[in-house]
């Protein structure tokens, strides 16, 4: 009775699995990047609240970056287009033009995108992004100090759960499925890039979070090749937990302060994410670095709020996450002390004038007004 539709399904499979082989195949040849006289910072402002915050974030690094523009040595490029209108007129995740604009640029501070679920199959802009971009490691600091808490999360970012989301397979009125898509090169990158971020910042613990008692193929490489990477670091105590405890684990007075540096598949990454930034105060507070050989993309961990617009709030939406994502892109582009002095404003106008997600809080432009002057 299914047959077309298997038959249909069969096909689709064989398709999928052939653009990941040849996938996994080029991840083995990549070259490495040549360094730049000039930096191009490319500003995207996204949908929703994203424009809103991003203003904030671009106000910012203009006030720190005053001299470096002046000088030629780097520029502020505002990219247009990538809002969900235009997606969804042209059926791109992200439309070619914006692509090759990105493209042209080194480094990318992006708001959220809009990303419709289900039903419609226009791709996330960023799912899109981070494949095109080849931005492997999803890193994300979390850190609550008086707590002990001092978290960076690398979460493989091109992968697992992510590499063809959008492809599954449905035999109409009965099943669906999707895949989960683990290469041998993606888990051997982003194991690489815990380890040896754990070495280069005196880190004594890796967590590797996997569920490879139940995806025993995908989750199970995952661990095999994570450990293997570990040996080569003998000074770092590495450990397996499940996602599940782990999520537990976050929660954990006592364990908390033990755990540093954590190495993950995607999805696991997403969810394990939002958590820990909820426990440093919510997803509005959390920076994100998408980084891979040849590009890198700064970004809030959270959406583009549409309920908040919906509500007539956008102008109280918080822009820390992406500032903290600003500070994020001062440190890979080799400017530390600007990326502390962001940090340490940001922190202080945290305080000074928080925003509190109310009419009765501060405005998203008045947090920018406070944070400009906390840096002169
Ligand atoms: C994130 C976001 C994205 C993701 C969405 C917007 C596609 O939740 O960056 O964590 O799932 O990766
Ligand atoms: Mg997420």
């Amino acid at each position: 009775m299914y047959q077309e539709a298997i038959e249909k399904a069969v096909n689709q499979y064989r398709e999928l699995l052939l653009s990941q082989v040849d996938r996994a195949e080029k991840l083995n040849a990549q070259k490495a990047q040549e360094k730049k006289d000039k930096i191009v910072i490319g500003v995207v402002g996204g949908d929703g609240i994203g424009p809103i915050i991003t203003a904030q974030a671009q106000r910012a690094l203009e006030a720190l970056l005053k001299d470096e523009i002046q000088a030629g040595k780097i520029e502020l490029r505002a990219i247009e287009g990538l809002t969900i209108e235009n997606r969804l007129a042209v059926s791109k995740a992200v439309p070619d033009d914006v692509l090759a604009a990105i493209k042209a640029c080194d480094v990318l501070l992006k708001g959220p995108t809009t990303t419709p679920s289900g039903g419609e199959l226009l791709e996330s802009a960023n799912v899109a992004l981070r494949r095109e971009l080849d931005l492997f490691a999803n890193v994300r600091p979390v850190s609550v100090p008086e707590q002990g808490i001092d978290w960076m999360f690398f979460r493989e970012n091109t992968e697992g759960e992510y590499a063809i989301g959008g492809k599954g397979i449905e035999i109409p009125g009965l099943l669906t499925m999707d895949f989960k898509v683990t290469t041998v090169a993606g888990t051997r990158r982003i194991a690489r890039a815990a380890f040896e971020y754990a070495r280069k910042n005196g880190k004594t613990h890796v967590a590797i979070v996997t569920k490879s008692n139940i995806m025993k193929k995908t989750d199970g490489m995952f661990s095999i090749l994570c450990r293997e990477i570990a040996a080569e670091y003998p000074e770092i105590q590495t450990d397996e937990y499940f996602i599940d405890i782990m999520s537990a684990n976050l929660l954990k007075p006592n364990m908390r302060s033990q755990l540093q540096v954590f190495v993950m598949p995607n999805l696991y990454g997403d969810i394990l994410t939002d958590e820990a930034a909820q426990i440093q105060g919510g997803v509005g507070t959390a920076g994100s670095a998408n980084t891979g050989d040849h590009y890198a993309m700064f970004e809030a961990i959270h959406g583009s709020a549409p309920r908040m617009i919906a509500r007539g709030m956008g102008d109280y939406a918080n822009p820390e996450s992406i500032l903290r994502a600003a500070v994020m892109l001062l440190r890979h582009i080799g400017m530390p002390e600007k990326a502390d002095k962001l940090d340490a404003a940001i922190t202080a106008t945290a305080i000074n004038a928080p925003i509190t997600g109310t009419k009765e809080g501060n405005t998203c432009q008045g947090f920018g007004d406070a944070l400009v002057k906390a840096l002169q």
